[in-house]
């Protein structure tokens, strides 16, 4: 009996170290349960945070519906238990947040970690277990905390050192520019690659952090570093080790002159250009101790970059994943063209045997000619090649380290021997983002677009987001980064991406005011192109929006204010009208003033509402007045009251003014008239705009009841379409509408186009964020439910959990089942169609007939009717609706 007791006991506990929840006689334990998903400025267990208040946030869990939390408790503590909260014990604070908890202990110190638990009570006021420990490490907070200086001269670097003791906690602090591959005792780190992010050099430089206790060991041990030239265009590294010893003692390990350098095997490395990698040149042994330095060079010291040193405090860029190829040719003798059946960023990693000194290049493309050959007309100034040269020692394996490309084919030459399929593996390498969202449905040209929409994103993410992966660009240009951000948010975990390039785009603001077309700014403007430069009001509104960011107001209100001023600065007759791009790549482009007037009056209404936010009320009242002034001279500069359509009377011209309401009433029917007769009848169902119109035509159709209409042009397959592009094989969004292969501007990997992904969510799936409200606390359930469209799904993991929504329906029922996390509310919004005599029924229980709603199904609060269907009112939990009749 006893012996069973205890089996029972061993087993509950195996099910929480497993992570699943608790069951009791088959039901799992009612109630609040511990909180999930501990983040401290939204990453899992960071090292190296150097905000000296950090955000905490956790994904509450519950059996019931209509769930939350009415109270919580933080204990923050300096020992792994974190039992002491020795540093931070906030005992129950009444509030409902869940995310953006700032910390409020004691001051953290620099270089330490911290251990962290959380607990909740439920809205009728039980508290929850707690969450396992979490934990977070603070970076070197100071500039005094810096005791090494930046050495460089060589590629390689190392030095060694000696350790009395057991290690018992050790970090790594590196900066190594412009790329840096970290290596202790024979080994890399960790597993980053293009390590620090790119940013403005001279404003400000990001150092890693590395927990490397594993890699230590008491006796001889040996530091190593390889520098690639990356966007820095030259090497330069600071390097910081602190080692805690059994006993307590500490030792620091920094760069200095008595480190030693050599050349190494990378004999060239480009981003552009790529790598060229002697493997002759090799040094074995140089990353461990006992190696014979003694004819390496001293270390020189040099001078690093300008800027302030910070914590890369964002996802790092990863090989992802590992492709193997589809297909291999030979269009000609001694070439062989590997077809990887995907357009995307990174490299290829090369198998090989063979004689030494033999030369093997890898040329990369994004396409093929007829014959087989690759096409790399369009990498314009990227020479994109890689050469290794054998050190002809039985087989070898090798990669670059310090290049990437954006591709889909692969051309070996110089391989000694036939080359066969498993010579080469694709490596998919990107800032490793999270991927947080999904969507499919029953038209699969939207199928595919989502998947090359996915691809084009994530393979664009850099450290910053770049427009292109493949040409002499991949720059951080701002129309393209703003146009796809909300599609961005939809599908990956960008919070933490977006803080650090937004930080960025401060980091190149003028005194002026001024931001940059680019950012870091190396292409393009100063000033940007308004239609560039809302990135940085824009994607700061997105940031708070999604993700319930005050701060990031907090942090750029100065910023975003100074921009708009500037702003204003170069209105004539209230109205900015400079433009560079206007709308980009547009098939039918409207005069660029127009799209930069619209952008001024979007700029400023997004300061008003900050101002209002963050309680300044004066500059609330300015900037609302101001953007009520440039809301009437817009009007008065552009409208026709002749056509009855705005400038030329485009697609964007009309679109832009009715996407934020900017049409007086009395003109509305006329300007809308003209956009969906232009639509419709004059380019049948096609769009002509371009990275701008795009975004705002498609929301506007949506919110004014045209949903149907956005459908139709979302699914064309004929040119100018997403469906033309997949029609012609498209495994990534191309930059043009038009199919080009030549020498121009025609890139087959540009995600600007991919603003029509968070339509997919939004409209199909129906996954909003309700009106006023931010971080998805409040949620608006509303799935258009169009043409031939027989099912949708989405889903998408916000800050507080995951909200997904899936529907399906026939001719007499319509069937949806949503998901609203613990502490949100949502209103659902089922569209009735022409159905008689509905009920509606909640995982089998009558919700609504017609007598109206009826109570029952937990958490379901109340069933109206509405204009566009039925509006269902729910609390957290998971529901399954079913609309019948005749
Ligand atoms: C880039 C674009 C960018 C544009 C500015 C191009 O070369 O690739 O995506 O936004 O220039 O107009």
């Amino acid at each position: 009996m006893r012996s069973r007791l205890w089996k029972g006991l061993i087993f509950l506990s195996c099910l929480v170290l497993v992570g699943q929840k608790p069951v009791l006689g088959g039901e799992e334990m009612p109630g609040p349960q511990a909180p999930t998903g501990l983040r401290c400025e939204y990453l899992v267990n960071p090292l190296g945070i150097d905000t000296p208040a950090p955000r905490f946030s956790w994904v509450l869990e519950h059996s019931e519906r209509g769930q939350g939390q009415s109270a919580y408790e933080i204990i923050l503590a300096s020992q792994a238990d974190a039992a002491t909260g020795d540093c931070w014990a906030s005992g129950k604070v009444d509030s409902t947040d869940s995310v953006q908890v700032v910390y409020a202990g004691r001051g953290l110190a620099g270089g330490s970690s911290y251990y962290w638990k959380v607990r909740y009570w439920d809205k009728s006021g039980r508290p929850s277990p707690f969450s396992r420990v979490a934990r977070f490490d603070t970076g070197l907070l100071v500039g005094d905390d810096w005791k090494g200086n930046w050495i460089g001269g060589k590629n390689q670097l190392r030095k060694e050192f000696e350790l009395e003791k057991n290690v018992v906690r050790a970090r790594a602090y590196v900066c190594g520019l412009g790329y840096c591959e970290l290596r202790l005792n024979g080994r890399k780190v960790d597993r980053n690659v293009l390590d620090p992010a790119w940013t403005t050099y001279d404003k400000r430089a990001l150092y890693v952090t590395y927990d490397v206790t594993r890699f230590l060991r008491p006796g001889k041990n040996a530091v190593a570093a390889m520098l690639g030239q990356g966007w820095f265009k030259s090497t330069a590294l600071l390097f910081q080790m602190i080692i805690e010893l059994e006993g307590g003692e500490k030792v620091e390990v920094v760069s200095n002159e008595s480190w030693k350098g050599t050349g190494g095997p990378v004999v060239k490395d480009s981003v552009y250009n790529g790598e060229t990698y002697d493997a002759r040149l090799e040094t074995p042994g140089w990353d461990k101790a006992g190696y014979d330095d003694g004819t390496w060079a001293a270390a020189e010291l040099v001078g690093g970059p300008k800027g302030v040193l910070s914590a890369q405090m964002m996802p790092p860029i990863q090989v992802v994943d590992t492709i193997v190829p589809l297909i291999l040719s030979n269009p000609k003798p001694g070439v062989t063209v590997y077809d990887l059946g995907q357009n995307f960023s990174g490299w290829a990693r090369l198998r090989v045997r063979g004689p030494r000194g033999t030369a093997v290049k890898l040329r990369f493309a994004e396409l093929v000619y007829n014959d087989g050959m690759i096409n790399r007309e369009n990498l314009r100034g990227a020479r994109a090649e890689d050469v290794y040269i054998l050190k002809g020692e039985g087989e070898e394996v090798w990669e670059p380290r310090f290049t990437y490309h954006g591709f889909r084919y692969v051309e070996l030459t110089g391989y000694p021997g036939v080359p066969t399929i498993s010579a080469i593996r694709g490596r998919v390498v990107h800032t490793a983002v999270e991927p947080v969202g999904s969507f499919a449905c029953s038209k699969p040209v939207l199928n595919s677009l989502q998947r090359i929409i996915v691809w084009g994103q994530k393979t664009n993410l850099h450290s910053i987001p770049t427009d292109c992966c493949q040409r002499d660009e991949r720059m951080g240009w701002m129309g393209d980064a703003q146009g796809t951000a909300e599609e961005a948010i939809y599908n990956f975990d960008m919070a933490a991406f977006y803080t650090n390039f937004l930080r960025d785009i401060r980091d190149v603001q003028d005194e002026k005011g001024t931001i940059t077309d680019t950012v870091p700014h190396i292409w393009g403007s100063r000033p940007a192109d308004p239609a560039w430069g809302t990135a940085y009001p824009l994607i700061a509104w997105y940031v708070y929006q999604y993700y319930g960011d005050q701060r990031i107001l907090e942090d750029h209100y100065e910023g975003i204010k100074m921009y708009v001023e500037f702003l204003r600065s170069r209105a004539e007759n209230g109205l900015v009208k400079f433009s560079h791009y206007g709308d980009w790549v547009a098939v039918e482009k409207p005069p660029g003033n127009i799209v930069s007037s619209f952008y001024y009056y979007y700029d400023v209404k997004i300061l008003a509402d900050m101002a209002a936010i963050l309680g300044k009320e004066t500059d609330a009242k300015t900037y609302g007045n101001l953007a009520a002034a440039i809301k009437t001279a817009f009007h008065r500069e552009y409208f026709d009251p002749k056509t009855g359509s705005y400038a030329n009377g485009t697609q964007t011209a009309n679109a832009l003014p009715l996407f934020l309401d900017l049409v007086p009433k009395s003109d509305r029917g006329a300007v809308w008239g003209n956009l969906f007769n232009d639509i419709v009848y004059k380019h049948d169902s096609h769009l002509t705009t371009g990275i701008i119109g795009t975004k705002y035509i498609m929301e506007f159709l949506t919110n004014s009841g045209a949903s149907d209409l956005a459908y139709d042009i979302a699914t064309k397959s004929t040119y100018p379409s997403w469906g033309y592009m997949i029609e012609n094989g498209a495994t990534t969004l191309w930059e043009l509408w038009q199919l080009r292969q030549g020498p121009s501007m025609n890139s087959h990997n540009h995600p600007m186009f991919g603003s029509i992904g968070s339509w997919l969510y939004k409209a199909l799936a129906g996954i909003n964020l309700a009106p006023e409200s931010v971080g998805f606390e409040k949620i608006r359930i509303a799935p258009q439910m169009v043409r031939d469209l027989r099912f949708a799904a989405g889903s998408t993991r916000t800050v507080r959990g995951e909200v997904s929504s899936s529907w399906s329906r026939d001719e007499r029922s319509v069937r949806l089942e949503v998901v609203i996390p613990v502490g949100s509310e949502a209103e659902v919004i089922i569209p009735k169609f022409n159905i008689e005599n509905v009920v509606i029924q909640e995982s089998g229980r009558v919700v609504y007939d017609a007598q109206g709603y009826l109570a029952g199904s937990p958490g379901v609060q109340s069933v109206e009717t509405a204009p566009s269907g039925f509006l269902i009112k729910v609390g957290s939990g998971r529901y399954a609706f079913e609309l019948t009749g005749d």
